[in-house]
């Protein structure tokens, strides 16, 4: 059994949060055990719910077509969202979730070993880029120990704010240059706050 599949069935027994006991599936995440992209969103919505696939719903669809835009499929690439069950009536995570499931996150991010997280939506961006504002720093990379991190607005925001569409296609359509680049880009040395991953 692959690391990816073990790691799924241990998170399909987890039952740290009060959202685990309304959950149909949990959705721990899906694609290539060794995917170069990461794109880690929110949470899961009705549609992953109902699935145990995360990003099935309109905002999957959209970023299916965004990874389309670069050339990807989505088995070529890894999905996973900062948690893995779905709040009730889509209200946002909670801080004591987002705790309590980063150890899962970690994980995969320790297994994949991704060259590229690309955070979609404040929650993923917060881990990453703790204190950052997204209007000021999507579509913009950093490379820190050896990965390179990058945020971009949440597709679903993009669909329901067309002023956002824009941002978001042209912040895809460069990803395959930073991937390119990443041998030689240069690494920034920040706070220390800031070099700590999560
Ligand atoms: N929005 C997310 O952040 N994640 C999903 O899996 C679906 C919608």
């Amino acid at each position: 059994m692959s690391a990816l599949s073990e790691l799924y069935q241990e998170i399909a027994l987890c039952q740290q949060c009060e959202i685990a006991k309304y959950r149909i599936r949990v959705v721990p995440g899906e694609g290539a055990e060794d995917a170069e992209v990461m794109f880690i969103g929110e949470a899961p919505g009705w549609h992953e719910d109902q699935q145990g696939r995360p990003f099935v719903g309109p905002a999957g669809k959209y970023l299916d077509e965004l990874l389309a835009s670069i050339g990807l499929r989505r088995e070529q690439v890894y999905i996973a969202n900062v948690i893995k069950c779905r709040p009730q009536g889509n209200r946002d995570p909670l801080p004591t979730e987002i705790q309590n499931c980063r150890h899962w996150l970690e994980r995969q991010i320790e297994i994949i070993q991704p060259k590229m997280i690309v955070t979609l939506g404040r929650y993923s961006m917060a881990m990453f880029f703790p204190g950052k504002s997204i209007s000021r720093i999507h579509g913009m990379a950093q490379k820190r120990d050896n990965v390179i991190y990058y945020a971009m607005y949440h597709p679903a925001a993009a669909l329901h704010q067309a002023s956002l569409r824009r941002a978001v296609e042209e912040d895809m359509l460069k990803i395959p240059s930073f991937l390119a680049e990443a041998e030689v880009m240069e690494e920034v040395k920040q706070e220390p706050q800031q070099l700590t991953m999560f």
